[in-house]
């Protein structure tokens, strides 16, 4: 770790030189995350299964003066997640930073007596398995040299059933997995030089949910306490905290960012 002492506070947050990859960079946070990365000085490798989107984000990525790496890949694809990072191997490295960010909610939120078995596998590939297979393959090029940053995006639904406003039992399930995850991988890479973090949102305005549906969005604000859901910029200033020397002592840390949802 570099020392702090001699830091001016832009230099706390300052990734210049760095290389990040962002999954499920084509939409939503994701892009918003791309977005600080690359403001702060980081080439920014992007991953999703959305072509189109991701051409829009690397587009914003060069605008901002730093180098995009789109590369289409499903992050719940074993094979697909292996050939991307050595796509990234021969064109990036070395891998600074990883947001494991990629998700989805439950295809058709009901209660579990009815659920079906192939959205529960669906949800469960993507979200779990996904940021498995991402998480391993970053901290192998990490751990060699004793640096790094993973950062995995989980939810408030991680930490709470969301059922008191709609029923999510896949989405419960695997973010409460990612957030037990992030503390188990902090404890394991502390000692390596490695930060595990997580970042829990609450309600912010992206494609993973209805968010255009007035009957959503009403339910959705009347739930948090700061009478109002986030715009998907709102995500930067954690993310770059997460990912920045500013965090250099934060290990294992479960960042709610919620407008004040699980305070109640
Ligand atoms: N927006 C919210 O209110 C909210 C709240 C809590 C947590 N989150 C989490 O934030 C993360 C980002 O979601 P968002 O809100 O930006 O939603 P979004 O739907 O706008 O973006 C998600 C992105 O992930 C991509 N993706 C989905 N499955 C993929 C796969 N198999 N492989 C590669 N890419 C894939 C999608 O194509 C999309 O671009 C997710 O993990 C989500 O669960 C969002």
């Amino acid at each position: 770790m570099e020392s702090l002492t001699m830091s001016a506070l832009p230099e706390l947050f300052d990734l210049t030189g760095q290389v990040a990859l962002v999954t499920g960079a084509a939409s939503g946070l994701g892009v918003a995350i791309a977005e600080a990365l690359a403001q702060a000085g980081a080439d920014v490798a992007l991953f999703d299964i959305d072509g189109d989107g991701l051409a829009q984000t690397a587009a914003r990525v060069t605008a901002l003066g730093r180098r995009p790496l789109p590369i289409v890949v499903d992050i719940s694809d074993e094979d697909a997640v292996e050939h991307a990072f050595a796509v990234m191997d021969a064109e990036f490295a070395p891998l600074d930073i990883l947001f494991n960010n990629a998700g989805m909610g439950d295809p058709e939120p009901r209660l579990l007596d009815s659920y079906a078995t192939q959205n529960w596998m669906k949800v469960t590939n993507v979200n779990l398995h996904g940021t498995f297979f991402c998480a391993r393959a970053a901290l192998a090029r990490m751990v060699p040299r004793r640096r790094g940053k993973l950062i995995n995006v989980a939810s408030m639904w991680g930490l709470a059933g969301p059922s008191s406003i709609f029923p999510l039992p896949a989405y419960a399930a695997t973010k409460g997995a990612v957030v037990n995850l992030t503390r188990e991988l902090a404890l394991q890479y502390a000692p390596l030089g490695i930060n595990v973090n997580a970042i829990c949102p609450g309600f912010f305005r992206t494609n993973v949910g209805p968010y255009d549906d007035p009957e959503f969005m009403a339910a959705t604000t009347s739930f948090t306490p700061a009478g109002r859901i986030a715009d998907a910029e709102e995500i930067k200033g954690t993310a770059l905290y997460l990912a920045s020397q500013a965090s250099s002592f934060v290990h294992g840390a479960i960042m709610v960012i919620d407008g004040g949802c699980m305070a109640k």
